[in-house]
């Protein structure tokens, strides 16, 4: 199993959506997946129809707090292929947890989800953890579990910014808990087609080298808030950043070294023929 952080030092800039629409591809692309709401106000969990009442099921805080096992927290999200362990208001009282060394010792409080997950990766070919954008130990957990990070950034003036903090926050986590931890990329979410924009797109793909850029930018679209009303990934829509969502998911692919999954076939193919059609949802 590999398992990717989508993170990011600031709030609203689509890790919710990327995590959402990235693993719902992924699991149409007939992998299994297993999506990890680790947002207290349970974001990524709302973006499915899920049956169950979620004060009651057992969400990621039972799975940090050890009060469940990660399979009693798995919900079938209706996607074939996509699992999800939601989150609600709760997780916001965990860090009461991880921080109190009665509750948690020290030594493991950042390991947590990383052993929990150990439990589950033989049933999974991918695990996304939808990030905070707050530096709690819920982000160190995340962080000392994942192999891999997507950032998740709006080209802007802030983004240097955003990205400089986050290569002093990852090189403080290769340096303590996960050596192994490997950058795959920036992605630019909420894309507009204006000359601003592509001026800075530029400027932060070309113009620093702090980490490496996706070539895919997901661009800004209507259908993504109204995904959420629908309780469907945008993936399933006709629309620009479902399409945009698609491409992005082969080029990580390509970049974790799967080779049947060219960007520029994808292309080719939805010029003649949609995603939905071409996985015969269409
Ligand atoms: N490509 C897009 N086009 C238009 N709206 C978008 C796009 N991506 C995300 N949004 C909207 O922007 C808002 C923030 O997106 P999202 O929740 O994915 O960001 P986030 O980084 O997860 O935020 P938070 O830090 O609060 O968790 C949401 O209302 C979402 O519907
Ligand atoms: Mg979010």
């Amino acid at each position: 199993m590999k398992t990717i952080a989508i993170t990011y030092s600031k709030g609203g800039v689509g890790k919710t959506a990327t995590a959402v629409n990235t693993a719902a591809v992924l699991a149409d692309e007939g992998f299994r997946v297993l999506l990890v709401d680790l947002d207290p106000q349970g974001c990524a969990t709302a973006n499915f129809s899920v049956k169950k009442d979620m004060e009651s099921f057992p969400t990621a805080f039972e799975l940090l707090t050890g009060d469940s096992e990660p399979s009693g927290a798995i919900i079938h999200t209706g996607i074939k292929g996509l699992d999800l362990i939601g989150a609600e208001y709760r997780l916001s009282k965990i860090n009461d947890f991880l921080y109190d060394p009665e509750k948690c010792p020290k030594e493991i409080a950042q390991y947590i989800l990383k052993d929990r997950l150990e439990e589950v990766k033989n049933n999974y070919d991918f695990c996304l953890l939808d990030c905070l954008p707050s530096d709690d130990m819920i982000k160190k957990n995340a962080l000392s579990a994942a192999n891999y990070v997507v950032l998740p950034a709006i080209a802007d003036d802030y983004a240097l910014t955003g990205l400089e903090y986050l290569s002093k926050e990852l090189a403080e986590v290769k340096r303590t808990t996960n050596p192994a931890l490997s950058v795959l990329g920036v992605l630019f979410t909420m894309n507009e087609n204006t000359a601003v924009k592509k001026a800075y797109t530029d400027a932060l793909s070309n113009g620093q080298n702090i980490f490496p850029v996706f070539q895919q930018t997901i661009r800004k679209c209507s259908k993504i808030p109204e995904a959420l009303n629908h309780q469907k990934p945008v993936v399933h829509y006709r629309c620009t950043a479902g399409r945009d969502y698609v491409a992005f998911t082969y080029e990580l692919l390509t970049r974790l070294g799967y080779d049947n999954y060219s960007v520029d076939k994808l292309k080719q193919q939805q010029l003649f023929q949609p995603y939905l059609a071409h996985k015969g949802r269409g």
